[in-house]
């Protein structure tokens, strides 16, 4: 255990971490302001932001050497006897000085920056710049320039950190953005022709610490400090990326990434980026309905909640087989409550899980984890970045359900065969697919074989339209649940949005029709409940997982690495964090306390 010493005060480092300043200082709970750094890229030193003063105290003698010069923090290692120096006025004159130079040619913008509310440049403005510049030149004006169908550089803004430049060298090596020019005429820029084009691509938008580099599907469409942030997971694919899912009035604006070193790093793919909008999909059911005469007619939920359970108890009650379709898309509270529901009403009901949806093969980003990174101070190695091609969030967690309840898992083609046979007379289907299930012959034929059917969706599929019964479930981003991802690994996922109007989220349709009473049922409760139940869930006793998720160990498959050394908590900017928690409260003031010249 190293022991370091910051602002005259020891402090001992936690065994077998390798920390940079900046990381060390964190721990410690000193802030050191960056902009250049970041935990998954090279180290390159380039704003000078981070110096502080450095020295080394000798083990023996007790001296202290300090270097005469400042230091960049971010390529400083932590080491036994390190001296930090963070607060001086040494220190915080640079500050003052590198803050008034990378002002120089910044626009007024703010008013209008998208940045505005997350912004590095306008939080370490007010708690390490000066109100004045005695810039009088004229300044350098760079038009606006879109470096990509999706993304909008506004190159006046830039401070030319070159974050944007390292993650398409290094994570995607696509390469596609450049600095051009040298001095003052430096700038980032694309080759004509060779857009930003690569599957990570928005990740750029998140890794610029000013309203450089921006998302246009997002421009212009919320201010950050409007949007409430939910710790949410992605269910377009099986890597189960951690997300934030910013949510104003009842609607989803953007999903941005959240850092889990153990699956998606501080990255998510552009496709799951923009899976929010399924949740504002204006198509989205919003009423249940029964069929009555022939015809579908719109329902309150709890009616037709009551018909599809006074019906699937009659089908049981004369000894008629009942069939249940649980789709990857459910949560595993949502699965277990389905299946128990059923099981208890029909010991002979059949459970199958749904269909899932694949499309094209796993693409991997193997970051290059050496070129460029000699001598790096940053010490955590970037993971490589899967999207799968499977498109479901929780096949592997359907099916550790469906085997507990079913000995095995009985596929949907199988029970779509043995349904179209006419071997059950009802069947309940679910889904809550973003792309529906089902074109209408198929559909047809799934429901030509039973007498009674209950679909459970969001949106109006071909299969809802033949339903006898049709239940308005909810979306990913209304529901809490948990997820078992490609890997393993169970992670927990918050509602961003309340029900829709006429809705229900999945898990209060099947409490009501398990008749628990009581009010809203509660993810966390029910995931303690199976994971008392079922062996394989018994990681997630209590109901409450780590903050990285827990692998299961019977699915898991090589996850069970450790967390990376120097990441051993989330990473955020501090610009990018709510200011609760950067510690400005209305009226109070900053905490280091801005400064005029
Ligand atoms: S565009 Fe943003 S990320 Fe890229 S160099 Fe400029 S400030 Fe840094
Ligand atoms: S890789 Fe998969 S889970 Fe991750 S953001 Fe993309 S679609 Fe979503
Ligand atoms: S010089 Fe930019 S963060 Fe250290």
């Amino acid at each position: 255990m190293a022991t370091i010493i910051i602002n005259g005060q020891d402090h001992t480092l936690p065994e077998g971490e390798k920390l940079n300043a900046i990381q060390a200082a964190k721990l410690a709970g000193v802030d050191i302001p960056y902009y250049c750094w970041h935990p998954a890229l090279s180290v390159v030193a380039n704003c000078r932001m981070c110096e502080i003063e450095v020295g080394q105290k000798d083990a023996k003698s007790g001296e202290i050497k300090m270097v005469p010069k400042l230091v960049p923090a971010c390529q400083t290692p932590a080491k036994e006897g390190t001296v930090l120096v963070t607060d001086s006025a040494k220190v915080k004159e640079n500050q003052r000085m590198v803050m008034e130079y990378l002002l120089i040619n910044h626009p007024l913008d703010c008013p209008v920056c998208d940045q505005a509310g997350m912004c590095g440049l306008q939080d370490y403005s007010y708690e390490y710049g000066q109100s004045n510049h005695r810039f009088v030149e004229e300044r350098t004006v760079n038009p606006k320039k879109d470096v990509s169908e999706a993304i909008q550089l506004n190159q006046d803004r830039c401070i030319m950190c070159t974050r944007c430049v390292r993650f398409t060298r290094e994570i995607t090596q696509t390469g596609e953005l450049q600095v051009m020019s040298r001095g003052s005429h430096a700038e980032i820029n694309v080759f004509p022709g060779h857009p930003v084009d690569n599957p990570l691509a928005g990740n750029v938008v998140d890794l610029c610490p000013v309203g450089a580099l921006l998302d246009k599907d997002f421009l212009h469409k919320q201010r950050a400090w409007f949007l409430s942030k939910h710790d949410a997971i992605c269910t377009r694919c099986s890597t189960g990326c951690n997300v934030k899912a910013e949510e104003n009035r009842g609607q989803l604006w953007r999903f941005t990434p959240r850092h889990n070193p153990l699956v998606n790093d501080y990255w998510i793919c552009d496709e799951g980026r923009a899976s929010y909008k399924a949740a504002n999909d204006p198509g989205l059911l919003t009423s249940s309905y029964a069929r009555k005469g022939g015809e579908l007619g719109s329902v309150p939920i709890d009616q037709a909640l009551a018909l599809a359970s006074q019906e699937l108890t009659s089908v049981a009650r004369e000894g008629g087989k009942i069939a249940a379709v649980l789709s990857p898309f459910l949560t595993v509270e949502e699965a277990y409550l389905l299946a128990s529901y059923l099981k208890e009403l029909s010991p002979d009901a059949v459970l199958a899980i749904g269909p899932v949806p694949t499309s094209g093969q796993d693409v991997t980003f193997t970051p290059d984890q050496t070129k460029g990174r000699t001598g790096d101070t940053s010490f955590v190695v970037p993971r490589p970045f899967t999207i799968h091609a499977e498109k479901c969030p929780n096949r592997r967690g359907v099916e550790a359900i469906l085997e507990h309840f079913e000995g095995s898992v009985i596929s949907f083609e199988t029970l779509s065969r043995r349904a179209s046979g006419g071997e059950f007379r009802a069947l309940y289907f679910t889904s809550d697919a973003i792309d529906p299930w089902g074109a209408e012959a198929e559909a047809k034929a799934l429901r030509s074989g039973v007498k009674f059917l209950v679909v459970q969706d969001t949106l109006v599929t071909p299969l809802a339209q033949l339903a006898d019964v049709v239940l308005a479930g909810g979306t990913f981003a209304e529901k809490a649940g948990s997820y078992v991802n490609a890997d393993g690994r169970l992670q927990y996922a918050e509602a961003a949005l309340p029900p829709r109007d006429g809705s229900l989220p999945d898990l209060d349709i099947f409490a009501v029709l398990m008749g628990r009473a009581g009010g809203p049922v509660r993810s966390r409760e029910v995931l303690a409940e199976l994971a008392g139940v079922i062996p394989a869930f018994g990681a997630a006793d209590g109901g409450v997982l780590p903050e990285f998720g827990v692998v299961l160990t019977e699915l898991g498959e090589g996850a069970r690495e450790p967390v990376p050394a120097g990441s051993g908590g989330r990473f955020d900017d501090p610009w990018q964090l709510p200011r609760y928690l950067k510690g400005d409260r209305p009226g109070e003031p900053s905490p280091k306390g801005g400064q005029d010249a």
